[in-house]
Parts: C-alpha cells; sequence; structure tokens
C-alpha cells in the first residue's frame, strides 16, 4: 500500500472522507501522515482523533521563501517514506521544482469543473457566468494554480436561488466522493499520465472518473 499525506490548512472535510474511505478493508492506500501548515487548523484535531499522526509546519515564519518551506516540508515527506500527495483544502503554492519532484504523484481538489473557474471564489465565478451545472475536479498538480490532468470530476445542479453558499455545500458533498474514487484509481495504477493527458488503464472506463446528475 502506497502511503499518502494529506496536505490542509483548514478545516479538512476532504481530508476526513479520504481518511474514512482509506480506512475501510482493501482501500489500496495508505493515509499515513496530516500535515497543516497552519497550528490553527480545526482538520489537524480530526485526523489525530482518526488515530492518524500530524504534523505542523507553519509557512507563515518562511514569507516569500517557498523553497525554505518545501524543503522542511519534503524532509518530513522522506521521513515518512511518503509516496503520494493529496492536497486538500491545501491554501498554499509551490515551487516548480517541487510539483516537477512530485509531478503524476501530487493530487489536488477544487470545487468547480476545471477548467471553469480556478482559483479564488469558484461558486461565486460559476453564479455570475450563470452556469446550470458545476462540481468538483480532481488534478494532478502542475505550476498553474488548479491546473493539470484531470483524474476525476463530480457534477452538481445549479439552483436558480442558490448562493455561493448553499451551491458551496451542494459541491462539497460530491467532492467527498470523487477524492477517494480518484486516489483509488492512481493507486491501483486505474490512471497513467501519458504527454499531460490522464487516461484510463484497461478495465477503468468514462464512468469510473465521473459522478453526474441525471439529466432528463
Ligand atoms: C474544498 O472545497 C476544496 O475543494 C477547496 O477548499 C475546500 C477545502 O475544504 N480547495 C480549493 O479551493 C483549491 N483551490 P476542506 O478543508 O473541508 O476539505
Amino acid at each position: 500500500m502506497r502511503p499518502v499525506a494529506i496536505l490542509i490548512s483548514g478545516r479538512g472535510s476532504n481530508m476526513s472522507a479520504l481518511i474514512e474511505a482509506a480506512s475501510a478493508d482493501g482501500f489500496p492506500a495508505e493515509i499515513a501522515l496530516v500535515i497543516s501548515n497552519r497550528a490553527d487548523a480545526p482538520g489537524l484535531a480530526n485526523a489525530q482523533a482518526k488515530g492518524i499522526k500530524t504534523l505542523v509546519i507553519e509557512s507563515k515564519p518562511f514569507g516569500k521563501d517557498r523553497a525554505g518551506f518545501e524543503q522542511v516540508l519534503q524532509a518530513a515527506l522522506d521521513a515518512h517514506r511518503i509516496e503520494v500527495i493529496c492536497l486538500a483544502g491545501f491554501m498554499r503554492l509551490f515551487t516548480a521544482e517541487f510539483v516537477q519532484r512530485w509531478y503524476g504523484r501530487m493530487l489536488n481538489i477544487h470545487p468547480s469543473l476545471l477548467p471553469s473557474f480556478p482559483g479564488l471564489d469558484p461558486h461565486g465565478q460559476a453564479l455570475r457566468a450563470g452556469v446550470k451545472i458545476s462540481g468538483a475536479t480532481v488534478h494532478f498538480v502542475i505550476p498553474e494554480t488548479d491546473a493539470g490532468p484531470i483524474i476525476m470530476q463530480g457534477a452538481v445542479p445549479v439552483a436558480n436561488d442558490d448562493t455561493a453558499d448553499t451551491l458551496a455545500a451542494r459541491v462539497l458533498g460530491v467532492e467527498h466522493q470523487i477524492y477517494p474514487q480518484a486516489l483509488r484509481l492512481l493507486a491501483t495504477d486505474g490512471i497513467k499520465i501519458d504527454r499531460d493527458v490522464t487516461t484510463n488503464t484497461a478495465g477503468v472506463d468514462a464512468n469510473d472518473c465521473l459522478i453526474a446528475p441525471t439529466v432528463i
């Protein structure tokens, strides 16, 4: 089983969904470590309550010295023999060098159907654009923020009276489904990256990489 580190900055509900899924018999990856770049991240207590080792590596003291922060982070990942990183609401950008080092082994989740609405306030962006469907995306991390080869998406309808908060809550439900499924696909070699595009391997079809509402 591949040892996975989950990186968080806050609430950690996606972290909890990953921990929960990985605790089931037969899940092909082990959540070995949760790292937060903020000591006050509420998710830390949840991880500890579930018996997962946690570490805090405060990024604030490093200021703009991203490489300095990443050196400490990489040492922790090495010490725990981590093979896969899942970013789960981790609100700190990486250097291109760090991303390259973890290319194909670092996943992120973003609450929109990428490439639409990357960055901040994705739900506000979706509502302002008037889209009728939104959702969440799990993708491999590349140097560009909220971009990279897509592994899995989950879609939800947008209601006429949605606010950013109600849409966020609906999208979060599907996030909790697709992140464990995407990690399972990676850990079982159900996907591979080929020239910056994610492709499915034998036995995995498009439906394994999509959760979508029924459209009548
Ligand atoms: C999630 O909605 C995640 O998709 C988003 O932050 C939230 C973290 O919630 N990530 C991004 O916006 C990345 N650009 P959580 O801490 O409860 O998992």
